[in-house]
Protein backbone atom coordinates (compact mmCIF):
# COMPACT_ATOMS: atom_id res chain seq x y z
CA UNK A 1 0.00 0.00 0.00
CA UNK A 2 1.39 3.49 -1.04
CA UNK A 3 0.87 5.80 1.98
CA UNK A 4 3.19 8.48 0.62
CA UNK A 5 0.48 10.89 0.60
CA UNK A 6 -0.73 10.52 4.37
CA UNK A 7 3.11 10.41 5.19
CA UNK A 8 3.56 13.89 4.09
CA UNK A 9 0.62 14.94 5.85
CA UNK A 10 1.81 13.87 9.38
CA UNK A 11 5.59 15.69 8.40
CA UNK A 12 3.62 18.41 7.31
CA UNK A 13 1.15 18.67 10.59
CA UNK A 14 4.48 18.76 12.55
CA UNK A 15 4.96 22.06 11.71
CA UNK A 16 2.11 23.26 13.93
CA UNK A 17 3.24 21.23 16.91
CA UNK A 18 3.20 22.77 20.44
CA UNK A 19 6.05 21.04 22.22
CA UNK A 20 6.72 23.63 24.68
CA UNK A 21 8.99 21.24 27.21
CA UNK A 22 10.46 18.62 25.52
CA UNK A 23 10.97 20.87 22.12
CA UNK A 24 9.89 16.96 20.21
CA UNK A 25 7.55 17.63 17.41
CA UNK A 26 5.29 15.00 16.92
CA UNK A 27 2.68 15.11 13.77
CA UNK A 28 -0.07 12.65 12.88
CA UNK A 29 -2.55 11.98 10.00
CA UNK A 30 -4.74 9.86 10.12
CA UNK A 31 -7.11 7.90 6.70
CA UNK A 32 -10.42 7.55 6.78
CA UNK A 33 -12.40 4.93 4.66
CA UNK A 34 -13.51 7.71 2.44
CA UNK A 35 -10.32 8.64 1.95
CA UNK A 36 -10.51 11.91 4.33
CA UNK A 37 -6.94 13.23 5.82
CA UNK A 38 -7.35 14.55 9.79
CA UNK A 39 -4.14 15.74 10.83
CA UNK A 40 -2.87 15.73 14.70
CA UNK A 41 -0.26 17.21 16.31
CA UNK A 42 1.22 17.16 19.85
CA UNK A 43 0.48 19.95 22.26
CA UNK A 44 1.96 20.23 25.65
CA UNK A 45 0.94 21.29 29.19
CA UNK A 46 2.80 23.01 31.92
CA UNK A 47 0.78 20.28 34.06
CA UNK A 48 3.39 17.39 31.78
CA UNK A 49 0.95 14.84 32.06
CA UNK A 50 -1.99 16.95 30.42
CA UNK A 51 -0.24 17.03 27.36
CA UNK A 52 -1.56 14.92 24.28
CA UNK A 53 0.47 13.18 21.47
CA UNK A 54 -0.08 14.12 17.86
CA UNK A 55 -1.60 10.52 17.22
CA UNK A 56 -4.54 11.41 19.68
CA UNK A 57 -5.21 14.49 18.14
CA UNK A 58 -5.92 13.67 14.78
CA UNK A 59 -7.89 10.50 15.72
CA UNK A 60 -10.07 12.84 18.21
CA UNK A 61 -10.58 15.27 15.71
CA UNK A 62 -11.80 12.64 12.99
CA UNK A 63 -14.20 11.17 15.60
CA UNK A 64 -15.59 14.89 16.90
CA UNK A 65 -16.19 15.44 12.88
CA UNK A 66 -18.18 11.96 12.73
CA UNK A 67 -15.90 9.61 11.60
CA UNK A 68 -16.18 6.46 12.62
CA UNK A 69 -13.93 4.27 10.24
CA UNK A 70 -10.11 3.97 9.59
CA UNK A 71 -7.48 2.63 6.80
CA UNK A 72 -4.59 4.08 8.31
CA UNK A 73 -2.53 6.52 10.73
CA UNK A 74 0.62 7.93 9.99
CA UNK A 75 3.06 9.04 12.32
CA UNK A 76 6.13 11.45 12.21
CA UNK A 77 8.74 12.79 14.77
CA UNK A 78 12.54 13.84 14.14
CA UNK A 79 13.84 10.37 14.83
CA UNK A 80 16.57 8.97 12.51
CA UNK A 81 14.94 5.58 13.51
CA UNK A 82 11.23 4.92 12.33
CA UNK A 83 9.10 6.41 15.72
CA UNK A 84 6.57 3.75 16.99
CA UNK A 85 3.31 5.78 19.21
CA UNK A 86 3.66 5.60 23.24
CA UNK A 87 1.62 2.91 24.85
CA UNK A 88 -1.49 4.97 25.25
CA UNK A 89 -1.99 6.18 21.63
CA UNK A 90 -1.81 2.31 20.71
CA UNK A 91 -4.84 1.67 23.05
CA UNK A 92 -6.69 4.72 21.44
CA UNK A 93 -6.13 3.71 18.48
CA UNK A 94 -7.00 -0.25 18.93
CA UNK A 95 -10.21 0.75 20.64
CA UNK A 96 -11.24 3.45 17.95
CA UNK A 97 -9.36 2.57 14.89
CA UNK A 98 -9.76 -1.48 15.04
CA UNK A 99 -6.87 -3.27 13.01
CA UNK A 100 -5.42 -0.81 10.13
CA UNK A 101 -2.38 0.14 8.91
CA UNK A 102 0.05 2.17 11.31
CA UNK A 103 2.73 4.29 9.49
CA UNK A 104 5.68 4.62 11.07
CA UNK A 105 7.95 7.47 9.57
CA UNK A 106 12.24 8.38 10.10
CA UNK A 107 13.50 11.48 9.33
CA UNK A 108 14.25 10.66 6.55
CA UNK A 109 10.55 10.48 5.35
CA UNK A 110 10.89 6.48 4.71
CA UNK A 111 8.00 4.14 6.33
CA UNK A 112 7.36 1.10 7.40
CA UNK A 113 3.86 -0.09 8.31
CA UNK A 114 2.52 -2.26 10.94
CA UNK A 115 -0.80 -3.65 11.85
CA UNK A 116 -2.54 -2.23 15.24
CA UNK A 117 -1.81 -5.92 16.57
CA UNK A 118 1.80 -6.10 15.94
CA UNK A 119 2.42 -2.87 17.88
CA UNK A 120 -0.42 -3.71 21.20
CA UNK A 121 -0.43 -7.71 20.98
CA UNK A 122 -3.37 -8.87 23.12
CA UNK A 123 -5.24 -6.05 23.37
CA UNK A 124 -7.63 -5.39 26.48
CA UNK A 125 -10.78 -4.20 24.54
CA UNK A 126 -14.60 -3.50 24.13
CA UNK A 127 -15.15 -7.44 24.00
CA UNK A 128 -13.40 -7.71 27.89
CA UNK A 129 -16.21 -5.28 29.00
CA UNK A 130 -19.14 -7.31 27.70
N1 LIG B 1 4.62 12.13 21.48
C1 LIG B 1 3.72 12.05 20.46
O1 LIG B 1 3.02 13.03 20.16
N2 LIG B 1 3.60 10.87 19.81
C2 LIG B 1 4.40 9.79 20.00
O2 LIG B 1 4.24 8.78 19.33
C3 LIG B 1 5.47 9.84 21.02
C4 LIG B 1 5.41 11.00 21.94
C5 LIG B 1 4.81 13.43 22.14
C6 LIG B 1 4.32 13.55 23.55
C7 LIG B 1 5.19 14.67 24.07
O3 LIG B 1 4.61 15.91 23.69
C8 LIG B 1 6.49 14.52 23.32
O4 LIG B 1 6.19 13.73 22.19
C9 LIG B 1 7.61 13.88 24.12
O5 LIG B 1 7.20 12.69 24.70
Amino acid sequence: MDYKNLAESAVKAKQNALPTYSNFYVGAAVLTENNKIYTGCNIESSSYSLTICAERTAVFKAISEGERNFKAIAVSGDTEDFISPCGACRQVISDLCGEIDIVLINSSGDYIVKKTSELLPFAFGDKDLE
